[in-house]
């Protein structure tokens, strides 16, 4: 089945010690957490992404300030602007996705559903449109 690109909203604990947010696999996001990694000291301007996956799953999280993702499906394009590190946006495989508006100290943590593997990349707009197209 597939599903579409959507922002989930995690447990928020808060008290007078401050908010605490947790994430389970197959709880919290649809998928078994392989791997973790988090974007950060990006320059002012600094744009990332640019790329799609043909069977990635992910959970982008904006653990400390805020950016915008533009999500491209090959014929719509969806803007997220993600800035609530209890909420993250859930993307499927086969999106295009581009990173950018980094506010000054923002911290990107990306889940995902496999370990890194270069093949699984269409780092070609081109070749992402036309699979996407036939998919
Ligand atoms: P890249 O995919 O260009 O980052 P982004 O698209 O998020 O802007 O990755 C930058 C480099 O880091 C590239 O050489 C691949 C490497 N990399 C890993 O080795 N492991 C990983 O999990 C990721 C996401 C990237």
């Amino acid at each position: 089945m597939k599903i579409n690109p959507k922002v989930i909203t995690l447990p928020k604990h808060t008290d007078r010690r401050g908010n605490l947010s947790f994430i389970e696999e197959n709880t919290h996001v649809p998928f078994d957490i392989k791997r973790v990694y988090y974007l950060y000291d990006m320059p002012a301007g600094a744009e990332r992404g640019a790329h799609g996956h043909k069977a990635l799953e992910q959970l982008i999280i904006p653990l400390s300030g805020s950016f915008e993702i533009i999500l491209d499906n090959g014929k719509e394009t969806f803007p997220f602007f993600l800035k609530k590190p209890w909420e993250g946006l859930y993307v499927p495989p086969m999106y295009w996705r581009e990173l950018k508006e980094f506010s000054s100290g923002a911290v990107c943590m990306v889940l995902a559903s496999e370990k890194y593997d270069e093949n699984d990349y269409f780092r070609d707009y081109a070749e992402f449109k036309k699979a996407a197209l036939c998919n």
